[in-house]
């Protein structure tokens, strides 16, 4: 599991990123098909990054605007 009470805060450039959704990458916050491997049920969230920007994934998993950090993992116990 690679899941943290905090953002996984990257430098990304333009491309298209499929963002672990599950919680079980080795490679987070990118997933690397362990959702699949596991038979999670899951599927990865897709983003497209258009421009070269700083980008704080959520690393909880518990995000509501997932697969961006919102703070939620302020809250968390
Ligand atoms: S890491 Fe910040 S809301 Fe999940």
């Amino acid at each position: 599991m690679t899941i943290q009470k905090a953002p996984y805060v990257k430098d990304e450039t333009p491309r298209k990123v499929a963002y672990c959704a599950c919680g079980q990458s080795a490679k987070s916050p990118y997933c690397d098909g362990s959702h699949a491997r596991n038979n999670t049920g899951m599927m990865p969230i897709y983003v497209d990054i258009t421009e070269a920007k700083k980008v704080a994934w959520c690393g909880c998993r518990q995000s509501k605007t997932k697969p961006l950090c919102d703070g939620t993992h302020k809250t968390l116990p």
